[in-house]
């Protein structure tokens, strides 16, 4: 059997990954601060507060298993605020889940990773600023670029990050609160997991360092969004526009 870790089991993506993963036969380490609901043989729940990141470390004590196939980081904190006005509090709440704890929690487990496949559940907010959410946008590009680096380093493991738009879960239902929202254009948890599930059993085509978008047709628009980059050429003192 093989095993995964994944973070975020009690709700949302990381609770569909879970089953997911059960269903296709893995022994699942879920992380999390309260009990999933779910009850399953090869599931086994580990209490922890990932933004208690000295406790971290002794995740790795409560595997007994000396190799894990796939580690995915799920757990992920929003929260609205201005860009300009925030306190220290809520940078720390979304910067110690969203950025640290999957680099703690990779770096923890790190002689049992061989050979295995790390993903990471950011987002397409990675690159798509929306008003209100700096810390959130700002915490996914950093991840992901950290484990870009990691990527190039860790030859032995394949890193991936998979970037969802909307998914209806509880994260985005506080989020969108009481606002005006369509929520027939919002994807299910369970698209995202089927989709990590079926690259968990072949990811042969898919580079490490592979950043992939999970979308439907109404935010398919997405991925063509284009980054505002700029290139001065100090030689011919011209500046070129990549789009
Ligand atoms: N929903 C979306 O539209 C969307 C879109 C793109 C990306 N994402 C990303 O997908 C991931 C999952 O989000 P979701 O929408 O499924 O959210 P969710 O339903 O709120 O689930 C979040 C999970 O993270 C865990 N968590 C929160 N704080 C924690 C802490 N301090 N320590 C340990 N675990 C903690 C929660 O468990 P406990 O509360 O039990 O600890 C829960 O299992 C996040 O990384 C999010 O950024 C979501």
């Amino acid at each position: 059997m093989k095993t995964a870790v994944v973070t975020g089991a009690s709700s949302g993506i990381g609770d569909a990954i879970c089953k997911e993963l059960l269903n296709s036969g893995f022994v699942v380490y879920g992380i999390s601060r309260t009990r999933p609901q779910f009850r399953h043989a090869s599931f086994r729940w580990i209490q922890l507060d990932l933004t208690k990141t000295q406790n971290i470390p002794r995740t790795a004590a409560q595997i007994s298993e000396t190799s894990i196939d796939l580690l995915i980081n799920a757990a992920g904190t929003a929260g609205k605020h201005t860009g300009l006005d925030f306190d220290e509090k809520i940078f720390h709440r979304i910067f110690d889940l969203n950025f640290l704890a999957p680099i703690y929690l990779a770096s923890s487990l790190k002689n049992k990773l061989k050979r295995s496949l790390i993903i990471n559940i950011s987002s397409t907010s990675d690159r798509i600023a929306e008003p209100g959410y700096a810390l959130y946008c700002s915490s996914k590009a950093a991840l992901n670029m950290y484990f870009d680096v990691v990527s190039l380093e860790q030859k032995n493991c394949k890193v991936i990050s998979i970037l969802p738009d909307y998914v209806d879960t509880p994260l985005l239902r506080k989020e969108i609160g009481s606002e005006a929202f369509d929520w027939d254009k919002t994807m299910k948890p369970e698209h995202v997991a089927s989709f990590v599930g079926s690259i968990v059993g072949n990811h042969a085509h898919i580079p490490t360092g592979a950043r992939i978008m999970v979308l439907n047709t109404a935010t398919l628009g997405s991925f063509s969004k284009k980054e505002l980059l700029y290139a001065y050429n100090v030689d011919t003192d011209t500046l070129i526009s990549s789009q």
